[in-house]
């Protein structure tokens, strides 16, 4: 025989007080359901993880095999004069030049082609010598800034920066004075710049603006400038 109490709870229904839904708010319920599948969601996504955690590491993967490429002679022709050096491959026309022919006039800055400290000339033309290979230049006339001068006197350049005192440390020096050692001959031989009121006309004056764009790839941390472009100036006037 059942009880008023029995048949108005249904035998095994929970009580009243046990059933969080019926005792919540509907804004505590929507925040309930956000949290459990907030959780379940993360639960999920950690499943593989978890699962990566717990299987038994790949076998290591062998490691790669090096074959270095033995050095080799190499011969560049710097400043007149031909070194046989022997070579890896990968040794930059800057190393080559100082590690191993001995020409420390060439200096590295930052060593990827962003101050212009490395700049040498390869048959006449200005390049980081930091960003090229020796072994591309056999066969080149390279000239560093231990060439620019004669056996007798230095270069107008080289003049004009003392003259004009463009220089104070002088680790920028070197590179700044190939560099404008080129400048000089592009200007002369009427190639425009990106500063040229006529890129397809010969530019009709070395402006200062002219030099300091022409010049921009050579950085000098002393801040030498404007004494650079006044060498520059005289020594392009003065030709
Ligand atoms: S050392 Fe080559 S650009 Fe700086
Ligand atoms: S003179 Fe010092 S970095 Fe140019």
């Amino acid at each position: 025989m059942t009880t008023p109490t029995d048949c108005q709870h249904g035998g095994d229904a929970p009580a009243p007080e046990s059933n969080p839904e019926r005792t919540t708010t509907p804004s505590q319920l929507s925040r309930r359901r956000f949290l459990q599948s907030a959780a379940a969601a993360a639960t999920i996504g950690a499943a593989p993880h978890l699962r990566a955690q717990t299987q038994a590491p790949a076998a290591a993967s062998p490691a790669p095999q090096s074959h270095p490429v033995p050095p080799r002679p190499v011969t560049l022709s710097v400043n007149g004069r031909a070194y046989t050096l022997q070579l890896e491959p990968r040794v930059t026309l800057l190393d080559a030049l100082r590690e191993y022919a001995g020409l420390m006039g060439t200096k590295k800055g930052c060593d990827r082609g962003q101050c212009g400290a490395c700049t040498v000339l390869v048959d006449g033309r200005r390049i980081n010598s930091c960003l090229t290979l020796a072994v591309m230049h056999e066969g080149e006339n390279i000239t560093t800034v231990e060439g620019l001068a004669s056996n007798v006197a230095l270069s107008p350049i080289q003049r004009a920066f003392i003259e004009h005192d463009a220089f104070q440390c002088g680790y920028c020096t070197p590179g700044q004075l190939c560099s404008a050692t080129a400048l000089l001959s592009e200007f002369r031989n009427g190639t425009a710049s990106i500063v040229s009121a006529d890129v397809r006309a010969r530019p009709a004056a070395l402006t200062d603006d002219e030099i300091r764009e022409r010049m921009s790839g050579n950085i000098c941390r002393c801040g030498a400038y404007a004494n650079i472009v006044a060498a520059v100036r005289a020594a392009h006037d003065n030709a």
